[in-house]
């Protein structure tokens, strides 16, 4: 590889969950802290990192086209008196797959694991030399004591509290590629939430793989779950709205549950993964719950919140699943009535217990039974969003729409809202929600509440 002259300008490209995305932006600060500046849109930048997303084959597969387009235009930048891009590979498939990257894509500079990042500028200067870099390393904690404070703008944030995951659900590579759970001190989120909320953040999103298994010690040194670090949160001045995903059934402490009815920051919205509703299916994931005891701890929820949103994620094709099994599935999203869900086919993961296992179930059935889960959780997600016509609610201003005057946000159920009125990004406006599509709400102004 040849020595290159350091980067002046980034493109961060973020891949899957909401925690990449979080990375992302930590990793742009750490740029930011060298003097490296966005490029421009529509321009070339200097240095891209490809922060990935290793869950399902589909998303590991497109790290690879990405590289190869970079390559081309950037020989083509080449040919036009220009620079090829310094390539950083980050994220999950840099975690899980870094050797290969290394061998297979010669153009790429730099292999940075989701908890190494820290250490993006030493392993810089050495792309710069000519020297390829790769860091993998586990130190999970050290990671965020070692990033710059915060300069995040915009009235929405993410805030990683909890990392990794020790379910190890058969289908899952997070147990691999993020590794054991481990919680941010409460101290230390406190404060980071502070920041971002003098940056100009409304609403903070606490991130985890498994965010309601955070645990950690109050100020006074007592004991804490995630229900307690929501309380402290919610005392900061100028914070209207929390939130927190992504959950595990297992996790779920009756303090959580009981804040969702005396926080009126935490908005009522809970996403809570179920996968499947055969016990069959979940026995063989590793889930370690069952259909019931899911839908109880839901109950629970709408006890203390009764209008509180409720999502899911689920997987059809599971290995051994049966037209039974999916049925089962059918008919707890009926019972939950969802108002959003994300649903996927399964995706055998090199390593992962079910893809070795027995009744790996045809592409075209899977494709079948994601199309009828599909079609059910759209139907339960319109009529969610029409018994919500009618309801005045806030709605937190996030950009502008397609037309002027028009402007986009989201109301505490999370349903995308738009409306047209005088308003500014962040602002908080009262709204009576008028009409429902299955995607959005059209919301009439009442009042802008001030800031
Ligand atoms: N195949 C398909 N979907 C998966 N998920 C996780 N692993 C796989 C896999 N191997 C889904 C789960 C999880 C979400 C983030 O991705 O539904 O909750
Ligand atoms: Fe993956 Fe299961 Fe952990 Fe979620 S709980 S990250 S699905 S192993």
């Amino acid at each position: 590889m040849k020595p290159s002259a350091p980067p002046q300008t980034y493109r961060v490209k973020s891949f899957g969950c909401q925690m990449n995305v979080y990375d992302g932006e930590r990793m742009a600060e750490l740029l930011a802290e060298r003097g490296i500046t966005p490029a421009p849109e529509g321009e070339e930048a200097d240095l891209v990192i490809l922060n990935t997303c290793h869950i399902r084959e589909k998303a590991a597969e497109k790290v690879y086209s990405d590289i190869g387009r970079l390559v081309l235009a950037g020989k083509q930048a080449e040919a036009n008196g220009g620079r090829q891009p310094l390539i950083a590979v980050a994220g999950c498939v840099a975690q899980a797959e870094g050797e290969e990257i290394m061998a297979r894509a010669p153009a790429v500079s730099i292999v940075v694991g989701p908890q190494a990042y820290h250490r993006l500028p030493e392993m810089l200067d050495k792309a710069v030399q000519g020297k390829r870099a790769t860091d993998t390393d586990m130190p999970a904690i050290a990671k965020f004591d070692a990033l710059p404070a915060r300069r995040k703008r915009g009235p929405s944030a993410f805030l990683t509290v909890q990392e990794g995951c020790d379910k190890f659900c058969t289908y899952c590579v997070v147990p691999y590629t993020r590794g054991a759970e481990i919680s941010r001190p409460f101290s230390h989120l406190v404060a980071e939430a502070q920041k971002l909320v003098e940056a100009g953040a409304k609403e903070i999103t606490l991130l985890g793989q498994n965010v309601n298994a955070w645990s950690g010690e109050d100020d006074k040194g007592r004991r804490t779950g995630l229900g307690g670090l929501i309380r402290a949160l919610a005392q900061i001045d100028g914070l209207a709205r929390i939130r927190y995903t992504t959950s595990h059934p297992n996790d779920m402490e009756e303090d959580l549950i009981a804040a969702h009815g005396e926080i009126a920051k935490l908005m009522p919205y809970l996403h809570l993964p179920v996968q499947s509703g055969s016990d069959r299916v979940l026995k063989a994931m590793n889930r370690q719950h069952t259909a019931q005891s899911y839908l109880k701890l839901i109950e629970a929820f709408r006890a203390v919140r009764p209008d509180i949103a409720l999502s899911g994620d689920f997987i059809v094709g599971f290995p051994g699943e049966t037209e039974a099994d999916f049925e089962d599935t059918l008919r707890i999203v009926d019972e939950v009535r969802y108002a959003a869900c994300f649903s996927f086919k399964y995706s055998p993961r090199p390593g992962t217990p079910a893809a070795t296992m027995d009744g790996q179930i045809a592409p075209e059935v899977m494709d079948e039974r994601l199309q009828r889960l599909q079609q059910r959780i759209g139907a339960h997600q319109l009529a969610f969003n029409q018994a919500s016509v009618g309801k005045t609610c806030t709605v937190l201003v996030e950009r502008t729409g397609r037309h002027p005057g028009q402007w986009l946000g989201k109301s505490p159920w999370l349903q995308s809202v738009w409306f047209e009125g005088q308003a500014a990004i962040g602002d908080l406006v009262e709204v009576t929600l008028a009409e429902a599509g299955p995607n959005s709400l059209k919301g009439l102004v009442r009042e802008v509440l001030p800031a």
